[in-house]
């Protein structure tokens, strides 16, 4: 019987999987058989995971990954054409989030470097790995969005702006593709405890908050996001895409 969930033989791209969620999903991917690059800006870091996969008894090499750093998008698919000479998983999860505050105080800075790591990073780096996934005729993207696309929180606009661009590049590609074998669809994270949320863990009153706004009053471990991807990049979810999956304990209600 075909085991569920199964990804042998596969090979995934991680951008953003030094730590938090992408690290999460890069042991997911292996678990369930995939062979995963796993990148970000600090190879050393993507190793360490690499070699933690390794140990577990999975399959997975780093490689560095600059999201704003458009020739690392075509060294990083060129170099995963010689090893593997396929690409069947893309997971756009690396961001950031300069700036947290009212929107009359943000300076440019921080709305440039938002939108070429969270928009200009995933749309160039799924341009340049849709092409490897075309010769084999399948392949399956997993764009990594926020609720912060659909419900942008105060203090967040230029944060939550990205990840709205992120949901419609979404759509856009499911649409381009859907009939040459690949699926697009985005994983809408809620509040997950990782570094990129942790001045939000430490601000007064966030229990509070939780309480009154969250069906499971706590902040997600990482993990927690991993069985929601497992299926969008699956054979489980052949007939999904241009989908977002939200993962937000009820925050939306
Ligand atoms: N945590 C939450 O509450 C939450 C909620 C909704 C959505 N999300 C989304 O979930 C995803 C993962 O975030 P996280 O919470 O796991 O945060 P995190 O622990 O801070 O991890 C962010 C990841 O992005 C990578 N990254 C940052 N800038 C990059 C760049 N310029 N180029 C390549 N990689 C870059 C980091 O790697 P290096 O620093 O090693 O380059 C790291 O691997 C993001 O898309 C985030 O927007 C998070």
């Amino acid at each position: 019987m075909t085991q569920r969930f199964d990804l042998t033989g596969r090979v995934a791209l991680v951008a953003g999987a030094s730590r938090g969620i992408g690290e999460a999903i890069a042991h997911g991917l292996a678990q369930h058989g995939a062979k995963v690059v796993c990148s970000s800006r600090k190879q050393a870091d993507c190793e360490k995971v690499a070699e933690a996969i390794r140990d577990a008894g999975g399959e997975a090499i780093s490689a560095e990954l600059h999201l704003g750093e458009l020739s690392h998008h075509g060294k990083t698919v060129n170099m995963i054409e010689e090893t593997y000479g396929r690409l069947d998983i893309l997971i756009n999860n690396g961001a950031t989030n300069p700036y947290m505050g009212p929107s009359h105080e943000a300076p440019d800075s921080a709305y440039d470097k938002t939108f070429e790591v969270n928009v200009k990073g995933p749309y160039y780096l799924s341009s340049t790995a849709i092409p490897l996934m075309l010769k084999n005729g399948k392949g399956a993207i997993v764009n990594v969005a926020s609720i912060d696309g659909i419900k942008p929180a105060q203090g967040r606009v230029i944060y939550g702006m990205t990840k709205a661009a992120v949901i419609a590049m979404t759509k856009g590609m499911a649409k381009e593709y859907g009939n040459h074998g690949i699926r697009v669809n985005a994983l809408l994270p809620g509040f997950t405890d990782t570094k990129l949320a942790s001045a939000l863990k430490n601000a007064p009153g966030i229990q509070k908050f939780m309480d009154a706004n969250l069906a499971i009053s706590r902040m997600a471990q990482p993990e927690e996001m991993v069985g929601a991807v497992l299926y969008m990049v699956s054979d489980e979810s052949s007939y999904f895409t241009g989908q977002g999956m939200v993962v937000d304990a009820g925050a939306i209600i």
